[in-house]
């Protein structure tokens, strides 16, 4: 199976899970492209690496997108945050990666001093250039408040990055955004969300990039170690569910492709999870209906950022229905048995056995005669399918190994 993609059309929807939100999403990484894009055409950046520099702009903070006070301290520039951590471990999840190596090393040198002063020591044109840019484009990004008219920042703004012009920031980079800023419509793109998909489409011109079924796997796979970092209760519980997942699947006869497609869909069932802080994720104990109101936006996200990539529908459906139910009571659109699919079915299947395989901070791990009790009730409430929770404990030992990743499915 082929994707025909416009990896901007993949990485625009992905970067929307790296956003910190406290009742929606920000667009930190969206504007940070918008920003690097426009300085690079400005300096006439050769094309391959102004598009370069948009994929790295789009994913550049995905190494603190695991924990939420990491993400929160960068985006509003709370006072000398780590800055080295998540540059690090952006690099480190992207430098292996066929698709996304060559945004690896701009990640990493993205907190780089122009003067040295920055841990990595490189100074002035032993940064990379695209790191340069993203340097500057971030804290301009950061720098932007909701609250006051786009206009009347541009000033201060200004001033604040002609500060620290030669000592953080390249200078020749800050005259580039000097020029920029005289024009109003720079201001003005950046404070209207309608003219963000425009800026989108724009950049379609980048060209489209076919990536074989196994390229999203690698890149699903990236976003999977993210995702299962928000926890340690779920070191690995987006993988347990994936080769759970894709065990069903082989078993109910889906093709080798289909069951690939499946495990893109285990790997990013929880994709929403980013935007669920981890004080909420690890607490102890009972969440108050508050705080399960806030868990309960996961899935919801995870639908509506995986929908947003073209050739995504089926393997959007399958990953973020895991919790409705048969009975329509399951979240976040409350579906019934008459429009759930089996991939949904087995998405959700897999994700209550993983669950209850895995400790939690109330609980320990159940063991398997447990496990089978409590599904055959849900079972027996129509809750889950009961084809699929048969055919699981048929194989019930395995299904254990698999979801503790002791073995794997073939598929
Ligand atoms: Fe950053
Ligand atoms: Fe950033
Ligand atoms: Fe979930």
């Amino acid at each position: 199976m082929i994707f025909n993609i416009y990896l901007t059309n993949l990485l625009r929807a992905l970067s929307l899970a790296l956003e910190l939100s406290d009742g929606g999403l920000s667009r930190h990484h969206w504007r940070t492209a918008m920003i690097a894009d426009r300085i690079a055409m400005h300096i006439g950046l050769p094309h391959s690496e102004r598009q370069t520099l948009l994929y790295a702009a789009l994913l550049h903070d995905i190494g603190a997108a695991a924990r939420w006070e990491e993400r929160r301290n960068l985006y509003t520039h709370q006072p000398l945050p780590d800055l080295k951590h998540h540059a690090e471990a952006g690099y480190l999840l992207l430098k292996d990666s066929r698709h996304f190596g060559a945004m690896a090393l701009p990640i990493r040198h993205h907190h780089d001093y122009w003067d040295g002063s920055a841990p990595s020591g490189l100074a002035g044109r032993d940064i990379p250039l695209l790191s340069r840019i993203l340097c500057l484009a971030d804290t301009v990004e950061v720098l932007l408040r909701d609250d006051v008219y786009i206009l009347e920042q541009r000033d201060g703004v200004m001033a604040r990055v002609a500060g620290e012009r030669g000592t953080k920031f390249d200078p020749e980079l800050v005259r580039a955004l000097e020029e920029l800023a005289q024009q109003e419509c720079f201001w003005l793109d950046l404070s209207n969300p309608h003219y963000y998909s425009t800026f989108f489409q724009n950049t379609y011109s980048f060209g489209q990039v076919y990536l074989n079924i196994d390229d999203v796997l690698d890149v699903a796979d990236i976003f999977a170690t993210i995702i299962d970092r928000t926890s340690r209760y779920t070191a690995r519980h987006s993988r347990s569910v994936t080769e759970v997942a894709a065990f069903l699947a082989e078993v109910k006869g889906y093709s080798e492709s289909e069951v690939k497609m499946m495990r893109i869909a285990g790997l990013l069932h929880d994709l929403g999870k980013l935007t669920v802080p981890n004080a909420i994720l690890e607490k102890p104990g009972r969440l108050t209906e508050q705080e399960f109101s806030i868990v309960k936006q996961h899935a919801y996200y995870s639908y509506r950022i995986l929908n947003e990539i073209d050739g995504f529908n089926i393997i959007a459906e399958w990953a973020a229905f895991h919790h409705e139910r048969l009975d329509g009571t399951g979240y976040p659109f409350r579906i019934g048995k008459s429009s759930l699919r089996l991939g949904s079915r087995i998405v959700a299947v897999a994700d209550v056995f993983a669950a209850l395989a895995e400790d939690r901070p109330y609980r320990a791990a159940l063991g398997l005669a447990e496990i089978e009790g409590i599904m055959s009730r849900m079972v027996a409430e129509e809750k889950l399918d009961e084809d699929l929770v048969h055919d699981l404990f048929i194989h019930g030992e395995l299904a254990v190994s698999l979801a503790r990743g002791e073995k794997a499915s073939k598929g």
